[in-house]
């Protein structure tokens, strides 16, 4: 995204729990770096978090002040970026209802989060027309805004190559409406959840950015490093230890060489390297804190600041749903 013209960037994130960790370093990072220098759109989506949390539907609202309150805190600035709640936004149901009208049954049943999701939680029943248009949702919310750049993690690409190909069966249909939107991934690697698997909201893995030194330290310390390591004296491997994507993901290249060859020669032990990385983000993490508690001192701020937003994002996708009526005929 070099270049000196001025992209429209949208991206959301799903109100089911508190940011953490691996939304940082996978998404946030990116998009306050883009709200320097584009136009950018920052959505909560609320129905998104529906669609796999509907039996518990009553969770989804506090987790929208949480996500607001996170994304304020670390520097999402609504002067700059248009930070708001897809729900409050119906333009966003009328498209995917649209949208929904167009795109091949296979198309859906082809999309493997469909399949992993389904066979990853288990305990909820997403077998639901909602979940299958889950990525038409999604289309939806991008082409709004006539995106042409989506940071998102890799998990996402495939939504992405679906949305490109919805899009261009759209303006096949009925005319050169939209951009296809191109999508913009991390070079960080997926970061590990505290049990050694992706770190995930859904998996009860997470370190959440809101959560305080004493429990930083209390989730990393038992964490499970490279298994070649049993005893101090024995050498391992940074790539296959869970804990060194977060020092991939936020301790400087020197300092994290140097552990990575400690490790490697079993100069260090595992608590000594643990130790550098707990300390890193409990100093990265506190201006963040401390801007969040004004927020959860008064938690209409964010409900406020929530709603310019809202009204920011309706007055674009009036404008977009105009034309899209225009051209389809109605
Ligand atoms: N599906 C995305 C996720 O789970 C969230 C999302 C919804 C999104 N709409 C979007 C991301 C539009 C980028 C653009 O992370
Ligand atoms: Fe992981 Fe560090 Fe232990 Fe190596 S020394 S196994 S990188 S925690």
């Amino acid at each position: 995204m070099s270049g000196k013209k001025k992209k429209v960037v949208l991206s959301g994130l799903r109100p089911t729990g508190p940011c953490h960790l691996g939304h940082l370093a996978g998404a946030l990072r990116n998009w306050l770096k883009f709200q320097e220098e584009h136009t950018c759109f920052y959505s909560i989506v609320t129905w998104h978090a529906l669609s796999s949390e509907y039996q518990n539907s009553k969770i989804i609202k506090n987790f929208i002040f949480e996500v607001g309150a996170d994304w304020l805190s670390i520097g999402l600035d609504p002067q700059k970026s248009v930070i708001f709640n897809q729900a409050e936004v119906k333009e966003h149901a009328e498209l995917h209802l649209l949208l929904s009208m167009i795109i091949p049954l296979p198309w859906l049943q082809r999309v493997p989060t469909l399949k992993e999701m389904q066979r990853e939680i288990p305990d909820k029943d997403l077998n639901t027309y909602g979940f299958l248009g889950y990525p038409v949702l999604q289309t939806a919310d991008i082409l709004m805004y006539k995106a042409n750049a989506v940071p998102v993690g890799e998990d996402q690409a495939y939504h992405l190559e679906l949305a490109r190909e919805i899009t261009r069966r759209f303006n096949r249909l009925y005319g050169n409406v939209f951009p296809e939107p191109q999508t913009i991934l991390t070079e960080v690697p997926k970061l590990a959840g505290t049990d050694g698997r992706k770190m995930s909201k859904s998996l009860g893995n997470s370190i959440f950015l809101k959560d305080p030194p004493e429990v930083i330290r209390q989730k990393i310390s038992p964490m499970v490093t490279d298994t070649r390591r049993k005893r101090k004296t024995d050498s391992g491997e940074p790539k296959d230890c869970p804990v060194f994507t977060f020092h991939k993901a936020f301790v400087d290249k020197t300092k994290r060489e140097e552990l990575a060859q400690g490790c490697r020669t079993a100069g260090i032990g595992c608590l000594e390297c643990k130790e550098v990385v707990i300390n890193r983000l409990i100093e990265l993490l506190a201006p963040f804190r401390e801007k969040r508690s004004k927020y959860e001192k008064n938690p209409q701020l964010v409900w406020d600041i929530l709603e310019e937003g809202n009204k920011k994002a309706r007055r674009v996708a009036q404008q977009t749903m105009e034309e899209v009526r225009a051209a389809i005929g109605l």
